[in-house]
């Protein structure tokens, strides 16, 4: 574990049986109140995208939002909001997935992204993939590139990064922590 792992480990609050019995929940409200750690984070996820050579950062709401605005101030890109459905007033594109129970939708305004950007994804949590997967697809869908995904936390156990193999391509996926 570097220095930065550990300090960003440290930061984050398992909490037993939420939002349901059995699922500990990985609470990073610790980190975001702590500057240094925060800091730290923002620099890791930003270098990220220097070196993917992105042109926008997507953050994935909410939390990616979080995490994603203050990576695109750092390396000087612009930032594009994916949103849960219903929540952007302009002309969209949409992308429904599977949840465990039901289904899901996130929308992005078309005009955000175009043929030639290379855009970075950015999350807080890799859990099934799910919600990456539906990203990707609705990047592409508009005409972009994917740089690659980057989240500070990959639940391994899950089989996220196998389910993203093909939809990523050449594109990586970088987790600054797996749990
Ligand atoms: C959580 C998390 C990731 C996603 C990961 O978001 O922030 O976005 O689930 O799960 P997956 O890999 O199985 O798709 P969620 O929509 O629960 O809540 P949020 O609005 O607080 O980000
Ligand atoms: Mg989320």
């Amino acid at each position: 574990l570097t220095d930065v792992s550990a300090l960003l480990l440290s930061r984050i609050r398992d909490v037993a049986d939420y939002p349901e019995p059995g699922v500990m929940f990985k609470d990073i409200t610790p980190l975001l109140a702590d500057p240094s750690a925060f800091t730290a984070l923002t620099d890791a996820l930003a270098g990220i995208a220097e070196r993917t050579g992105a042109t926008k950062v997507v953050g994935l709401e909410a939390r990616g939002f979080i995490l994603g605005a203050p990576v695109a101030v750092r390396a000087g890109l612009g930032f594009i909001p994916v949103r849960k459905a219903g929540k952007l007033p302009g002309a969209t594109l949409s992308q429904a997935y599977d949840l465990e129970y039901g289904s899901a939708e996130i929308e992005v305004h078309a005009e955000d992204l175009a043929g030639g950007d290379r855009v970075l994804i950015v999350d807080d949590v890799l859990a099934t993939g799910g919600t990456a997967e539906a990203s990707i697809q609705l990047i592409r869908r508009a005409g972009a590139e994917v740089a690659g995904l980057a989240v500070l936390m990959e639940l391994g156990f899950l089989g996220g990064r196998t389910r993203l193999e093909p939809a990523l391509g050449d594109a990586p996926l970088q987790a600054l922590l797996t749990v």
